[in-house]
């Protein structure tokens, strides 16, 4: 089910997240009188407990937020490697990537992040106590929850993966076939929930739950230590700011790729007129994916960890080099690839993501992308907390040229180090207009996240779009290597096809492109909600 808004409805608070369990709590949060971080902390430990293919407190992620009054703050809550992580440790004696190792298992685990995002960005801003902000997801794990049927496929479909990587599971004890509306209950993960309400951050970094997370990587082949836990920190950067026409955008910067190439993306787009290019024409499909193209090219050279790497953020924003970028592109044909490398900067070197995003009755906007990687992670549980780990570590590059589960080659900005952020795509975003709040985006779906962010700003300031609309257009995307255009399957008129194939694009469908969740705001200044109906998201508000 999914679900949005109404449209004649005037709404003046918005949660729009992954699942209706997540979007009550936020909601309800906002009507007890709480502002945007309460709500986004209460959603982020609900969807850790209802949404557990994405949602998270053994993963990581980033936070854009923009405060009613303008400013704005983005907070990096990214997984970290190990400190006994080193360059090689997915490679054979022949120095094969021995690909397994960083998706499935005890060394595909970075060292989690969310749980301290969570206590920075409440100590930071929040208004309302701790424990009444995780006493709901206390409450619908112990108590349990209704799954959805998209749930109860996952689920199923796993069985086998999940017998063989962590047996003792709340998915598999419980019940052998589940189907929609069975309740889900974990005690486990209640009392692991209860250690963070009673002991705050130390009660998920250190004591019994560390001790049972670094358990449970050891056994399952791991090196994650209790110190590495302990000095886990997440990190307040500057957002990447920039312009479109009169829009302006605040996305995330390094170890997230988002922001830079956004930036890069829509400084190329403004050289062009969208308006006389209509909506997901062949024009228009062939100027973003030789923007794409170009840009993601750049993504896999020059982007990474820059605590860890010299990322040449300002030749990369730099308007000269961005231009230059584009000379050589042809309406008519296809620049392949293999022709295109990253440009020379002088001087320097499974749809389980989960975006939500929260504008409270102040205006107080929050956008949040979260992830354990794939879809449930490294399908590993930490035993007796009823929660999963990460495999974040497959984000790195294992070896240069060597294609992630993504499909993204890296190189050596993005190479394994102890204790580096592995490079992301995950793009929380803001955009306003004419110095307002306008819209709050964001998206799961690996390399293709910050394709889709782009298509759905487009859709709404280009081809004025509402915001369900817009989050409904078929996307499609283009990453550089593989030289593709992905489409998502049965949303485009075919002929497109062929006129692309005639400019020398090769083309591939796929299931479903992303999952977006995001708020406009309307002229009147109410709010606009759109949730992704490839999922079962949910869009609720409180009416003016
Ligand atoms: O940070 C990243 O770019 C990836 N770990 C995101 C993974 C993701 O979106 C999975 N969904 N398909």
């Amino acid at each position: 089910m999914a679900c949005s808004s109404n449209e004649q409805d005037k709404y003046k608070a918005m949660v729009v997240t992954a699942h209706p369990a997540a979007s009550q709590v936020g909601i309800d949060i906002l009507k007890k009188g709480g502002n945007a971080i309460d709500a986004a902390v209460a959603v982020e430990y609900a969807l850790a407990v209802c949404y557990h293919s994405a949602g998270n407190i053994g993963g990581g992620g980033f936070m854009v937020y923009r405060d009613k009054d303008g400013h704005t703050y983005t907070l990096d809550f990214r997984e970290k490697a190990p400190s006994k992580a080193s360059r090689d440790m997915y490679l054979d004696e022949e120095g094969n990537v021995l690909k397994n190792l960083s998706i499935h298992g005890g060394l595909a685990a970075g060292v989690p992040g969310s749980v301290d995002g969570i206590f920075q960005k409440h100590a930071r801003f929040g208004s309302m106590k701790m424990e009444d902000l995780i006493q709901p997801a206390i409450d619908l794990a112990r108590n349990g929850f209704h799954i959805t049927a998209k749930q109860a496929k996952r689920f199923n479909d796993r069985r086998e993966i999940f017998n063989k990587i962590s047996p003792n599971n709340n998915y598999l004890r419980q019940n052998p076939t589940w189907k929609e509306d069975d309740i889900l209950k974990q005690e486990d993960f209640a009392l692991a929930l209860e250690r963070i309400r009673d002991n705050g951050k130390a009660g998920f970094y250190e004591g019994e739950t560390a001790e049972a997370i670094v358990n449970s990587i050891t056994n399952a082949g791991g090196i994650m230590s209790l110190e590495d836990l302990k000095n886990y920190k997440s990190i307040w950067r500057d957002p990447i700011e920039g312009h479109y026409k009169n829009y302006k955008f605040i996305s995330m910067p390094p170890p997230s790729s988002g922001g830079v190439a956004l930036y890069q993306m829509f400084n190329m787009l403004e050289q062009y007129d969208l308006d006389s290019i209509q909506h997901n024409s062949l024009e228009y499909i062939h100027l973003i994916t030789e923007i794409e193209r170009r840009v993601y090219a750049d993504r896999n050279e020059h982007l990474g960890d820059a605590d860890f790497w010299n990322v040449p953020q300002d030749q990369l924003m730099d308007s000269l080099y961005i231009l230059s970028r584009m000379a050589n592109y042809n309406p008519n044909y296809a620049t392949r690839s293999h022709l295109i490398s990253a440009g020379d900067v002088y001087g320097m070197e499974s749809e389980e993501t989960t975006h939500f995003s929260i504008v409270d009755e102040q205006g107080n906007a929050v956008s949040i992308t979260t992830t354990l990687n794939s879809s449930y992670g490294s399908k590993l549980f930490v035993d007796g907390c009823g929660f999963l780990l990460n495999n974040e570590m497959d984000d790195f590059s294992s070896k240069p040229g060597e294609p992630n589960q993504y499909g993204l080659v890296g190189n050596e900005a993005n190479a394994i180090e102890p204790n580096k952020r592995m490079l992301s795509s995950m793009t929380p975003t803001i955009m306003e207009k004419d110095g307002h709040l306008f819209m709050v985006v964001g998206s799961p779906g690996g390399s293709t996240i910050i394709t889709s962010v782009l298509q759905n700003v487009l859709n709404v300031i280009e081809y004025n779009m509402d915001m369900q609309t817009s989050v409904n257009a078929p996307r499609f995307h283009h990453q550089w290597l593989p030289d593709l255009i992905y489409f998502e399957k049965e949303r485009f008129d075919t002929t497109v096809y062929g006129q692309l194939k005639e400019k020398g694009h090769s083309i591939k469908e796929r299931s479903s492109i992303g999952r977006v969740d995001a708020i406009k705001v309307k002229e009147d200044r109410s709010l606009e909600g759109g949730a992704d109906y490839r999922g079962d998201d949910t869009a609720l508000g409180i009416l003016k």
